[in-house]
């Protein structure tokens, strides 16, 4: 069927014809174009709308279609879109009567419903991928409760820690990344079909029941906004885009922590390349092009927002410049996620030169002046200051963490406070020791070893319960 033989006089241009094509990336929504056709023509009959011989004749073709998959259709460019491919395949199984099949429907409401039943299986195999990302960190925290390892801030020596416990920071920040876009399926979850053009039609079309038949918890209840609006895409895509933040962020660590400067992790050698022409190479090029990758998801959401901003109500063909962009998030937020499962796995941890690392540069100074607050019960300030003195006198006088004794703290005491403190040299040692560090902090969410249990615990009842 010659869509243009009516209004339009001849053609369009080649090059016309291949711009105004979505094609190309409508084959993602060909299945659920034979769906939606199938349940809008069950409504038409059941609501004696058309023939329900003409209807069976229909349901035929697209069973048929179904079976003979997407080859059977005449996809060349002049055609426009998956919508006109179906309904022409429809035709040249059963002539004219195909045309029954658009009754009270137009592409602009099918093409969003069509993409909203996609989307929601896309969001499902995203958000089980996340479920089974996390269950991989929580069975590495399981076994690092006791690594210690050094956290930062600014990128410096900042308090010791666990690895265990850094683990968490991932697994619950993926959980938001989970929940968010769980909550962003709730409105893609909505039914559009009925919208038709913009207005609905004045055939008496249910469609509720459509609804029931395409499986959406929700019909959407204004026409116009049925057919312009992509904020589900928008949403989803933020959501992958934060996602994509979240394992950039994860791909970055595992990159310096696996430089011969922190010597921390090792990344597998599954997951590691080698240079050309230096032979001694080991490169992280997974995690690197990962962390560039989730840069395509906010490149995607920005040209979302782009195109959808101020556009005028209702349909526009801008609206379909959206899809390849979904597509491509879609198809990177996977392959991301896949990926960094799998190389996550692949590391080992330097557990010696991790725990070096927390003794160093008197990461451990926070938990000593907390100490001075306890044991000698004067303002976290006055302790902040004794302690801060105490470091700067270490580092130019080359005292290591270990040699720091009452004798030493007491000289900056006296500048400061004009006294001794006499501090027991066994709740120095204490508080310098890494280990007494991660274990005094009991807290919820805390770097003690039982602390960190709770969290996998409280993460794993998540996981079984999604
Ligand atoms: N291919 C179009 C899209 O993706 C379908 C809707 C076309 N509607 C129209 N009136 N030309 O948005």
């Amino acid at each position: 069927m010659n869509l243009r033989s009516g209004r339009l006089k001849g053609k369009m241009s080649d090059e016309a014809a291949s711009f105004n094509s979505s094609l190309e990336f409508d084959k993602r929504i060909f299945e659920a174009d034979i769906e939606l056709n199938t349940a809008h023509t069950t409504m038409l009959a059941r609501q004696g709308i058309i023939p329900e011989e003409t209807a069976q004749n229909i349901l035929k073709a697209l069973k048929d279609l179904k079976e003979e998959g997407i080859e059977a259709l005449d996809l060349d460019i002049s055609v426009e879109d998956i919508h006109m491919a179906v309904e022409n395949y429809v035709t040249s199984k059963i002539g004219a009567d195909a045309g029954y099949m658009h009754t009270a429907k137009s592409r602009n409401d099918q093409v969003a419903t069509d993409l909203r039943l996609v989307l929601k299986e896309e969001i499902k195999l995203i958000g089980n991928s996340i479920l089974r990302f996390i269950e991989e960190i929580l069975d590495m925290a399981d076994e690092h409760k006791e690594t210690i390892f050094v956290g930062y801030t600014h990128l410096q020596h900042a308090q010791p820690t666990t690895f265990a416990h850094h683990l968490l920071a991932y697994a619950n920040a993926l959980r938001r990344d989970y929940e968010r876009l769980m909550d962003a399926y709730k409105r893609v979850d909505m039914n559009p079909l009925g919208s038709a053009a913009l207005t609905t039609t004045s055939f008496p079309i249910d469609r509720e029941m459509t609804t029931k038949l395409l499986g959406f918890s929700r019909v959407m209840e204004n026409s116009i906004d049925g057919v312009s609006s992509r904020d589900f895409i928008a949403e989803t895509v933020f959501s992958l885009s934060m996602m994509g933040s979240t394992i950039s962020k994860i791909c970055e660590e595992l990159i310096n922590w696996s430089t011969y400067e922190f010597g921390v992790i090792e990344i597998g050698y599954e997951y590691s390349s080698t240079s050309s022409i230096m032979p001694q190479k080991k490169n992280p090029d997974i995690a690197e092009l990962a962390r560039a990758k989730s840069a395509v998801l906010t490149g995607e959401l920005m040209t979302i927002m782009t195109i959808l901003k101020a556009l005028p109500y209702s349909y526009n063909k801008d609206l379909q410049e959206v899809t390849p962009h979904l597509w491509n998030s879609v198809d990177t937020a996977k392959a991301i996620l896949s990926i960094m499962n799998g190389m996550l796995s692949s590391i080992t941890v330097n557990k010696e030169r991790a725990a070096e690392l927390a003794k160093s540069n008197f990461a451990t100074a926070t938990e000593l002046a907390d100490i001075l607050v306890r044991e000698k019960n004067m303002p976290f300030r006055t302790a902040h200051k004794i302690v801060g003195r105490m470091v700067t006198k270490a580092l130019e006088s080359k005292v290591s963490l270990d040699d720091i004794d009452s004798k030493f703290l007491d000289k900056v005491a006296h500048e400061i406070m004009g006294k001794s403190l006499d501090l027991n040299d066994e709740s120095i040692r204490k508080a310098l020791d890494p280990y007494e560090n991660v274990k005094a902090r009991t807290v919820i969410g805390g770097s003690s070893p039982e602390a960190v249990e709770k969290v996998i615990v409280s993460l794993r009842i998540f996981l079984n319960e999604e």
